[in-house]
């Protein structure tokens, strides 16, 4: 709490209402209302724009800047030093862990990894062109079937279970839905690599042979989740916050969470991305899709480009224009043509007065997107691959939610409907 104070001085009140201000370590203060429904108002905040639901102490954007912490760290320099499972584990306790207690939490996440065989045949009960994002979203609330009578949540210890159980299953899960997907058989997790690269072979690998995952590959797929950990409040975080204020079970509200991750406005935006280059085509049609884009009447956007917060460059899609070049490099695919079409396109807009005046950058996806395509994971797995990476910070704003006291999320609304009226007599 700061000692400045907010006035607001409403028609008809005798007096202004004093609301109390809180300082951030870093950013904007926050004005609290949260007193105002005792005065009979409530505010008004389509999307969110202005609210801060919670206080978090996880990540901090500043979107006019580009810059991203987590705990306090940059990406860029997480996405140089730093690998995943010690990117959780920053995540979820606040500091960088040992060497000991990196091996440890990964040890538990991979000692968590197998999935309960209920689990195993809903994924193998859906249609085989079922889209990998609901499956995920059922299986993650099928785990919560699984683990539900010994999970109590205001106890520490099961809820770090809970984080090693997600964490572990999610690539696990992933893993199946792509081979089902396939008519493959599936592949056990393999404590012995890398969760990227046990990710990968149990992915891309045929049952029964040994581990072979292209070291290149597994680096990119780390930095991926890196870059996808944590994002603050954003839509899918703050469903599985308001979906957990409630007291569900964990497992429930990170399916919550997948859902609205799959989304074209959110982390859909990946497979967006590449059906939108798709449609392209041909670098003659740039123009058309660009003018097509700033068209008030035509209801069509550039996929991966812009964003609700960052009105700069996504620093996400900084660290992974340099990754997404370097793994076409080394891939040797960097005269793929669809890749072609993406550049220009990246090159058009960054140049463009519209974009430019409505502070429109590629965002992570649309960067995301061409390394993924170029690594042949199949488009419709791009969005498992968010997922993937931002289970973490779904638990972790779940876990800093229910170890403080906290409430239902409750919003209210502008109410413009009819007012009371009689039903019709016959
Ligand atoms: N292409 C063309 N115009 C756009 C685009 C775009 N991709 N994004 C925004 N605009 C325009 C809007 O038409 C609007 O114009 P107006 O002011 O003349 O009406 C203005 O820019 C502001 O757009 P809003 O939709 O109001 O911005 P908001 O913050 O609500 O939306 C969003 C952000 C959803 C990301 C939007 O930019 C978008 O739809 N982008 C494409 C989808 C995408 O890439 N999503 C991924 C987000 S990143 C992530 O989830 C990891």
């Amino acid at each position: 709490m700061t000692d400045k104070r907010a006035r607001l001085t409403v028609d008809g009140l005798e007096a202004p209402i004093d609301l109390a201000i809180h300082s951030s370590s870093v950013g904007p203060d926050v004005i609290d209302v949260s007193g105002l429904t005792k005065k009979g108002y409530f505010t008004y905040d389509p999307g969110f724009m202005s609210t801060a639901p919670c206080e978090s102490k996880i990540t901090y954007i500043d979107g006019g800047k580009g810059v991203l912490l987590h705990r306090g760290y940059p990406i860029d320099q997480l996405a140089e030093h730093s690998d995943y499972m010690e990117v959780c584990y920053l995540l979820l306790n606040g500091e960088l862990p040992t060497d000991a207690q990196k091996k440890a939490f990964s040890d538990a996440v991979m000692a968590n990894a197998k999935v309960d065989p209920s689990v195993a045949n809903l994924i193998k009960s859906f249609a085989r062109d079922a889209h990998p994002m609901a499956i995920m979203g059922s299986a993650i609330n099928a785990l919560a079937a699984v683990y539900n009578n010994d999970i109590d949540i205001s106890k520490e210890e099961d809820r770090l279970q809970t984080a090693y159980r997600l964490i572990g299953q999610v690539p696990t899960l992933a893993a199946m839905a792509y081979k089902h997907s396939k008519g493959e058989a599936f592949i056990e997790p393999d404590a012995s690599l890398s969760y990227a690269e046990n990710f990968l072979h149990m992915t891309f690998g045929k049952a029964g042979e040994k581990p072979n995952v292209k070291p290149v590959l597994a680096k990119a797929v780390d930095r991926l989740f890196i870059l996808h950990a944590d994002h603050e409040q954003n839509a899918s975080t703050s469903t599985v916050r308001l979906s957990g204020s409630s007291g569900t079970n964990p497992f429930a509200a990170i399916a919550a969470g997948v859902a609205t991750l799959w989304g074209p406005a959110h982390g859909g935006a990946n497979e967006a991305v590449l059906n939108m280059l798709d449609e392209v085509g041909s670098v003659e049609n740039i123009d058309k899709y660009v003018a097509k884009a700033k068209d008030k009447a035509d209801p069509f956007r550039l996929m991966g480009f812009g964003h609700r917060v960052y009105k700069n460059f996504d620093p996400r899609a900084k660290v992974m224009k340099v990754a997404c070049d370097e793994v076409l490099v080394e891939l040797g695919k960097e005269d793929e043509p669809l890749l072609d079409i993406a550049k220009r396109l990246e090159k058009i807009a960054l140049e463009d007065d519209y974009f430019i005046q409505k502070k429109l950058y590629p965002n992570v996806d649309f960067y995301s997107g061409i390394i993924m395509k170029a690594m042949e994971i199949p488009t419709e797995m791009f969005t498992v691959m968010f997922t993937l990476g931002r289970a973490v910070g779904w638990y972790s704003h779940w876990n800093e939610m229910v170890s403080a006291p906290y409430k239902i999320g409750r919003p209210r609304q502008l109410y413009t409907g009819y007012t009371q009226r009689d039903y019709p007599q016959k």
